[in-house]
This record gives C-alpha cells, sequence and structure tokens, in this order.
C-alpha cells in the first residue's frame, strides 16, 4: 500500500532535499512526498519542492490560533492524499509548534529531526547548547513526534564529535551531514513496518 508523505519546513530544506533523493530514487518505496508544506513564504525548501516537481503550499501564521492554524495543515495534508491512518507526516525544520490535537490525529505516523542526542539539548539552538555545555559528542536523533517539544520515542541516532576549536557553524555542517544519513534511513524503516512501538521504546525489527 502506498503511503503517501507529507512534508512541513520553515527555512532551508536540506533534509528535505535528502528525503526527496531517497523518495525518488527508490531508496524508499512506494511513499511519495506527495505534499511540502512551509509557514513561511519564499524558502529554500519551496525552492527545493518544485526542483523535483512536488507540490507545495504556502500556510503562513497569520493567525494567532494555535487549532487553527493546524486545522489549515490538517486539511492541506488530507487534500493531497496524506490521510491520517495511512499517510506520514515529516516535520524537516519546521519551527512551529503543533497542538496536541494535530499530534493526536497522526500519532506514531509523525517524525522529527533534531540536530542533538536527545533527551539532551531539546527546543531551539541546539548545537549552541552542546557547544555551551562542553560536551564532547552529540550528534542527531530522529523520533516520533508527541506533544512535547522534542520528547518522542527515538528511532535512530547519530553521534558526532566535537572537535577542539569548533565553531557552530563547522560543528552544525558535520551533525547535518549526519542528519541526512538517518532521516531517510528511519523513513525507510517506518515505511516498510519495521518500527515499533512499545512504551518509550522503538524496537527496530531486522
Ligand atoms: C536541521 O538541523 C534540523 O535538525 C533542525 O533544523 C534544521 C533544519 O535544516 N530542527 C530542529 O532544530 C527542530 N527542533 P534544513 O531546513 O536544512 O533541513
Amino acid at each position: 500500500m502506498t503511503c503517501k508523505i507529507g512534508v512541513l519546513v520553515s527555512g532551508r530544506g536540506s533534509n528535505l532535499e535528502a528525503l526527496l533523493k531517497a523518495t525518488t530514487s527508490g531508496f524508499i518505496k512506494n511513499a511519495p512526498i506527495a505534499i511540502v508544506i512551509s509557514n513561511k513564504p519564499g524558502v529554500r525548501a519551496l525552492d527545493i519542492a518544485k526542483r523535483f516537481g512536488t507540490p507545495t503550499e504556502v500556510i503562513p501564521v497569520d493567525v494567532q490560533d494555535r487549532a487553527a492554524y493546524d486545522a489549515k495543515l490538517a486539511d492541506a495534508l488530507i487534500r493531497h492524499g496524506v490521510e491520517p491512518g495511512s499517510g506520514m507526516v515529516l516535520l524537516a525544520g519546521f519551527m512551529r509548534l503543533l497542538t496536541p490535537e494535530f499530534v493526536g490525529r497522526y500519532s506514531g505516523r509523525m517524525l522529527n529531526i533534531h540536530p542533538s542526542l536527545l533527551p539532551s539539548f531539546p527546543g531551539l539552538n541546539a548545537q549552541q547548547q552542546a557547544l555551551d555545555a562542553g560536551v564532547k559528542v552529540t550528534g542527531c536523533t530522529v523520533h516520533f513526534v508527541v506533544p512535547e517539544v522534542d520528547a518522542g520515542p527515538i528511532i535512530l541516532q547519530r553521534a558526532v564529535e566535537v572537535a577542539e576549536g569548533d565553531s557552530l557553524e563547522s560543528l552544525s555542517a558535520r551533525i547535518l551531514k549526519q542528519e541526512h544519513v538517518i532521516y531517510p534511513h528511519a523513513v525507510k524503516l517506518f515505511v516498510e513496518g519495521k518500527l515499533t512501538l512499545k512504551g518509550r521504546k522503538v524496537i527496530i525489527r531486522p
């Protein structure tokens, strides 16, 4: 069965690009990206989607009511065939909190990528948080989305060593490279039915 994917973005779109490459090259099968939705107009992620011939929508944050905003998101996803029971939603640098109602609708079918080894350094500026804390190892995490920020069951992680003299830019770039590896891999595992949720744990079947 086809699992239609909706990707939510806010900016640069490098993870979106990695996901588009994975779904169009056959690395991930039977799971086309059906719609890319941005909360900001004019961002690079939208150009990337267009380059791949993928439909896009901009849903600007013109309403303060979060429930009304998320209802618009759900409408757009469903219009493009990303149904709560059979589709999948991927957050790829989507810098907006989602309501528990929206998260509940796509519960167990919505993933996020975060640039730290969660549960360390959730929230904004994760790479700077790692530098400030003086950790020797950080990395990135793909996890299921729950209503709490960056807190859902962990699917895959990659560690990245912090080098002496790393700048925010140099560390972020090395983490980003690993993000582009583990995000498509986690989506492939999900689409192939290899992930089972047991409480907070994600069991990966070989
Ligand atoms: C990525 O580093 C992603 O991990 C991060 O935003 C960046 C988006 O880049 N997400 C978060 O911090 C979520 N808490 P991209 O638009 O090039 O994919």
